[in-house]
């Protein structure tokens, strides 16, 4: 059986947990993945019993132990990663450049960028291993520079229409760095078969109070589903949502 690893799957309303279940419709072992181990077990169990094969592991991608652990985990356990879903990241809601506190900055620099870094070394050889990995980074049309819509060139528009006071600076900056990690880690990894894609998920509502002007998370994980299950000759090192090529 194929195995999925998503991280940052702790929360019944994200993306991660979506993405997981649809994975395990297709046929996946998935290994749901939160900082705590009591934040996934109850979801997998849900999972297993909806029928599905699901699996909890404790991963927290500030802790490099946490992650160097969750990796020998899985090794002991599969012996190899088919996918690899970088799901998890923060953002904060906070102001501009002139603003930003530069400690929160730290932090979302840290986990969206150099945990998921952490956590793709930590995986890489696990998913070279199974002969046919997919790593899917879930990024952001914020981080793009080009996205019509919320791309860093346009997000001026985006900001008056969607989030009023609330730029997300930062948190954009993240996201084009890891839109870099992921055109670098695809081009090392071209010849081991491991393809390598960013995947936008759209304005989704993984929040309360914002279903009015954000779409449900069935609809925004199919496009990170489509990633994940690409075929060996699909594409690598490329930006996506909903299976249509983004612009950097
Ligand atoms: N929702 C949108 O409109 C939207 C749009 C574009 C892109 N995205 C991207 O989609 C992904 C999922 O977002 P979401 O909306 O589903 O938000 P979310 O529910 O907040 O999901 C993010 C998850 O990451 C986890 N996380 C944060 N720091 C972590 C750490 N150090 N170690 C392990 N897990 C950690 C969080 O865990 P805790 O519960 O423990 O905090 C949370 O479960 C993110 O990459 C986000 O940037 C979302």
């Amino acid at each position: 059986m194929r195995t999925a690893l998503i991280t940052g799957s702790g929360r019944r309303e994200g993306l991660g947990f979506e993405t997981a279940r649809q994975l395990a419709a297709e046929g996946f072992h998935v290994i749901l993945s939160a900082r705590k181990l009591s934040q996934v077990e109850p979801l997998a169990a849900e999972l297993d019993e909806e029928g599905f094969d699901a699996s909890a592991l404790e991963l927290d991608l500030l802790d490099r132990a946490s992650v160097a652990a969750a990796a020998r985990q899985v090794e002991e356990r599969f012996g190899r990663l088919d996918v690899l879903i970088n799901n998890a990241a923060v953002m904060v809601a906070a102001p501009t450049v002139a603003d930003k506190d530069l400690d929160e900055l730290m932090l979302e620099f840290q986990t969206n960028v150099v945990g998921t870094w952490s956590v793709t070394q930590h995986m890489l050889p696990l998913l070279v291993a199974g002969g046919h990995g997919r790593i899917v980074n879930v990024s952001s049309g914020a981080g793009s520079f080009w996205d019509p819509d919320y791309g860093l060139v346009n997000y001026p528009g985006f900001e008056m229409d969607r989030f009023g006071e609330m730029p997300i600076t930062a948190y954009a900056l993240t996201k084009t760095a890891l839109n870099g990690l992921t055109i670098k880690t695809a081009k090392e990894l071209k010849g081991a078969n491991v393809l390598v894609n960013a995947v936008c998920p759209g304005v989704t509502a993984t929040r309360p109070g914002t279903e009015q002007w954000a779409r449900p998370a069935a609809e925004s994980a199919k496009g990170v589903v489509w990633a994940a299950t690409l075929p060996d000759d699909g594409p690598t090192g490329l930006f996506f949502r909903d299976g249509k090529q983004l612009p950097w």
